[in-house]
């Protein structure tokens, strides 16, 4: 019988458990460029203590001056190497692996929207944001696969033990995969294949990069949970076997693209009260799980230990990954290894967003 505790691996990573801290971007990275700031190593370092085995940042936006919301995490410069080794080495005192998050914001995000060019897979209106973004040509693109490349470089130089790709929740990558927003006639639109070009060839320009022997996840969408014209489960699962192929070292499996309240939503409020409500994605997962050879992470309302272990035991999904429950309670994982029937303290009231406080839990808030 397999447990959360088995100590497992992947790539040249070695993890203690198998509890993965999903992304969270914490709006709490230095305020003028993005930067790994004392409010950061201070959160990650109490994230690290808690018990997970590996930990996902926020997270950090690829090309200067296109972060889709404030204070996030930058790796668009070799400047911000010198904060990453601060950042990866407090973490690996404790054993545990950090890796960070690559992303590209497109029209999914207001912040700043009048001052910045906002880019997209096809000049089409966000349903949600209302933005319409510039079409990318070509050259735009190929520069987007290299500025991806070159942030997972600097994120090697800085001591991360891998990437991970953020191609889900709407954001622009997840756009190229939708039908609804890319319309595209050439290479990048059309086909599933075709949709999912610009993620592949971001994959081979960060192994190209940054080495064979460095770790590169991606986060994907199961399926977009739009009425009509969204990246689909079955499209998703052809993306993850290509992936697969391809070589990618794990696969978070997460769902929908935001800002609507289409079920299962990506943060499904009120799952402390109804366990039909928790482990959301688990049943696309599993599928995927079972398509593919590589590890795959499952991610949405994962609170209750029983549950993950059946799920563990009846599928090939390995991981399970945590964002809220951490964000209320850094050592929920010590916890259960103490008391596998502890109910975490996290009440999914989703209030962790906050432009004032920075993403922090109201619990663990130190002034109103
Ligand atoms: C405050 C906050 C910030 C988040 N930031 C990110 C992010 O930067 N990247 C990402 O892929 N997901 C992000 N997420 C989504 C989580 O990684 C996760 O997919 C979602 O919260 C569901 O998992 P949970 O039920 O364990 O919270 C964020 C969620 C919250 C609550």
């Amino acid at each position: 019988m397999k447990g959360l505790f088995d100590k497992t691996g992947f790539k040249n990573l070695e993890l203690k458990n198998r509890f993965i801290r999903s992304a969270i971007h914490e709006g709490l990275a230095d305020s003028q460029d993005g930067s790994v700031s004392p409010e950061i190593l201070n959160i990650y370092e109490e994230i690290a203590k808690g018990g997970v085995s590996t930990i996902i940042t926020g997270f950090a936006f690829t090309v200067e001056g296109e972060n889709p919301t404030h204070r996030m995490l930058a790796a668009y410069d070799d400047r911000f190497i010198e904060g990453f080794k601060k950042l990866t080495d407090i973490v690996h005192k404790y054993g545990v692996n950090i890796i960070l998050q690559l992303a590209s914001g497109g029209s999914q995000a207001k912040f700043n929207y009048r001052k910045r060019k906002i880019y997209g897979p096809s000049a089409v209106e966000h349903k949600f944001t209302g933005i319409t973004p510039i079409e990318m040509s070509g050259k735009d693109i190929n520069q987007l696969e290299h500025a991806f490349g070159d942030a997972a470089l600097r994120a090697k130089k800085g001591g991360f033990d891998g990437v991970q790709i953020h191609a889900a929740h709407g954001y622009l990558l997840s756009q190229f995969l939708s039908p609804y927003y890319n319309r595209r006639k050439d290479e990048y639109g059309g086909s599933i294949e075709n949709r999912a070009r610009i993620i592949f060839r971001v994959f081979e320009n960060i192994r190209e990069k940054a080495g064979e022997d460095f770790a590169v996840l991606i986060k994907i969408n199961c399926s977009d949970f739009m009425e009509e014209d969204g990246f689909c489960f079955e499209e998703s699962r052809f993306v993850c076997k290509k992936l697969d192929e391809m070589g990618i070292d794990l696969i978070e499996i997460s769902g929908n693209v935001g800002l609507n309240q289409t079920e299962p939503q990506i943060i499904r409020p009120d799952v402390h009260k109804d366990r039909e409500k928790q482990c959301y994605f688990s049943e696309y997962a599993k599928k995927i799980a079972d398509d593919v050879s590589i590890p795959v992470s499952v991610v949405g309302a994962n609170r209750d230990f029983n549950m993950m272990t059946e799920i563990l035991n009846d599928s090939q999904i390995q991981y399970f990954s945590l964002a809220r429950t951490v964000l209320c309670e850094a050592d929920v994982v010590n916890k259960w290894d103490k008391n596998p029937g502890y109910e975490p303290g996290c009440i999914s009231c989703n209030q962790c967003w906050s432009l004032k406080h920075g993403n922090i839990c109201i619990f663990n808030r130190k002034s109103s």
